[in-house]
């Protein structure tokens, strides 16, 4: 894979469509509220911005399910609201990325609704996973479902439509949610069509949801049972049936013959898809999917999910960058819509224990938070990511420094993971929150275009005015800036170090990775270290190119405590 594609070293911003700006007032973010506050993305110098999931949709999981992939969801606006912020961002030199859903549709899609309404063994039940029941021992011989498959958000997999039904159908996320049978033809044919409708308004690429649970055993048997202390909602990932299966490799070569095909027509567009899968710690894994045939790139969850431990950060990055063995750039990100905003995971009383998964949404471990040392530490993890080669994806309010909204009331949280485990896990509403953009609580802190805007549709904290897009901007030490000049300072001095790079073993409390010329060393203690002249690689002496706290004082050869620092060596 040669090194000009412009996704390998790209920025990529992710925008949650519900919750960036709202332009109708009616509380839900939309399309044309993106397309207002464009410069802001200008301002931070991204190269693409990634669309959470803006087809039509019940929303019963935001989006993630599905009921037309043809089309944009009403709340958000409509194909030429579309069209009007694609060509907006182009003119400002910014490409969209499109968030694509394979596994799963809407219970609400029409292939879905006439499933039901068709008989075992139709035309219309193939295209997803109906299976008949097994007797129940209790005179019910289709009762029981079909296996011992567990939902990723708690319950089984499988739903049975009706008591009349011999057969149930499955739903390896929720019941809302079926899963297709990509080796039906009219379920290949229409992701076929899917890739070119988007790529002929001008999409440049897709993230796609969920590829772990493509492709399923074709007996589809029970599962072995899962460890002692697996998680609850963890099962399903445990499950050697539907997790990781040989043949979802057949769909991603569909797939990727569709974009090939597409390219060789149009040579002057560059595509690109990139993996969501949850392949931390399994380098084989992630060189299995992302290859000339299949993906361009994986997400890098490693550091997603590291504490804040030197062993732990090590080697979440060396696995990483393992992945240039494998022919394509690593995809590194700190924050998503699915995890706790990492200013908070990294400010947890446990997060510099090595043994700690730090995805807290999905779990219910109450620890206290120091936001102001999370902070500190979060901007030192950018730093050191941001040098390193590969693409970056941020995800909206990260540039703020926005912390996870904890405090949420019960009552108004909506994440089916809330819903479906009885509030036994919190889910990620707290990391969704619409954006503050001004002190004004009159507009929903400006995230409403007007001041008789409906309430937003999570409810946001008092405090959020304090962390607003126009607040922080007056600040000459906020999070923002550090942003902006990350982004401006990796272009001009880690981008052209090439794309190879290497862990620096510097000593205890420090996490070196080496690009180039460059050399980015963050202390992952609470004390400053001082570099020790026998194995410092030259730094002691080398120019400072960058720090996450700009405005400390910096001593030659002492790296303070939870920052980074670049150097340019000789
Ligand atoms: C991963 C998405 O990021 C998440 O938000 C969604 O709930 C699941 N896939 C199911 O589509």
């Amino acid at each position: 894979m040669s090194s000009e594609h412009w996704w390998q070293n790209a920025v990529v911003y992710q925008v949650y469509v519900r919750s960036f700006a709202d332009s109708d007032g009616d509380g839900v973010g939309d399309l044309a509220g993106i397309r207002s506050r464009l410069d802001h993305l200008v301002e931070l110098g991204i190269d693409a911005v990634w669309l959470n999931p803006c087809y039509p949709s019940p929303q019963f999981d935001h989006g993630y399910d599905v009921a037309d992939y043809f089309g944009i969801h009403a709340e958000y606006g409509d194909l030429a609201a579309f069209d009007e912020l694609l060509a907006a961002a182009r003119d400002r030199g910014i490409k969209i990325m499109m968030d694509l859903v394979p596994n799963h549709c809407s219970s609400q899609h029409r292939w879905f609704v006439d499933a039901l309404a068709a008989a075992p063994g139709s035309r219309e039940r193939a295209r997803f996973y109906f299976r008949d029941g097994r007797p129940d021992g209790a005179g019910d011989a289709h009762g029981a479902p079909p296996n011992n498959w567990s939902a990723a958000f708690g319950g089984s997999a499988w739903t049975r439509p009706s008591a009349d039904d011999s057969q149930w159908y499955l739903g390896t996320f929720t019941p809302h949610q079926p899963d297709f049978d990509h080796t039906n033809p009219d379920v290949q044919a229409m992701f076929a069509e899917v890739f070119e409708f988007w790529f002929d308004r001008g999409v440049e690429g897709f993230r796609v949801d969920a590829i772990s649970p493509v492709g399923k055993h074709p007996e589809l048997p029970d599962a072995p049972p899962v460890p002692e202390g697996t998680g609850m909602l963890q099962v399903t990932w445990e499950n050697p049936y539907t997790v990781f299966r040989p043949e979802g490799h057949d769909v991603w070569r569909q797939f990727r013959a569709t974009i090939d095909t597409y390219m060789d027509a149009h040579p002057d567009r560059d595509l690109t898809m990139v993996a969501e899968a949850y392949m931390n710690g399994r380098p084989d894994l992630m060189a299995a999917f992302v290859n000339d045939e299949q993906f361009h790139q994986a997400f890098a969850f490693d550091l997603l999910l590291s504490p804040w431990d030197k062993t732990e950060m090590e080697r979440a990055i060396g696995d990483t960058l393992d992945l240039m063995d494998a022919g394509s750039t690593p995809t590194w990100t700190l924050n998503n819509h699915d995890v706790q905003r990492v200013v908070t995971r990294l400010g947890r009383d446990n997060a510099t224990d090595p043994s700690t998964v730090t995805n807290n949404a999905l779990e219910s471990v109450a620890t206290s938070v120091d936001i102001a040392v999370g902070l500190r530490r979060a901007r030192a993890m950018i730093t050191l990511a941001m040098a390193m080669p590969g693409s970056i994806y941020l995800y909206m309010g990260e540039e703020l420094g926005l912390p996870e909204v904890l405090d949420m009331p019960d009552d108004r949280r909506q994440d089916p993971v809330f819903i479906t485990t009885n509030g036994e896990r919190l889910g990620r509403d707290g990391c969704r929150v619409p954006l503050p953009w001004t002190d004004d609580p009159s507009t929903n802190f400006g995230f409403s275009a007007s001041p008789d805007a409906s309430e937003p549709w999570l409810p946001q904290p008092e405090w959020w005015g304090e962390v607003a897009v126009d607040v922080v901007d007056q600040q000459d030490d906020a999070t923002l800036d550090l942003y902006r000049e990350l982004i401006a300072a990796r272009r001009e001095l880690a981008v052209p170090e090439g794309l190879g790079a290497m862990v620096l073993d510097l000593g205890d409390g420090l996490v070196a990775v080496r690009r180039g010329k460059l050399i980015a060393v963050t202390n992952v203690t609470a004390t400053p270290i001082a570099l020790d002249s026998d194995h410092d690689e030259g730094i002691a002496d080398a120019m400072p190119v960058f720090a996450s706290e700009p405005d400390e004082l910096h001593t030659p050869g002492v790296i303070p405590p939870d920052s980074t620092i670049w150097f340019s060596t000789p």
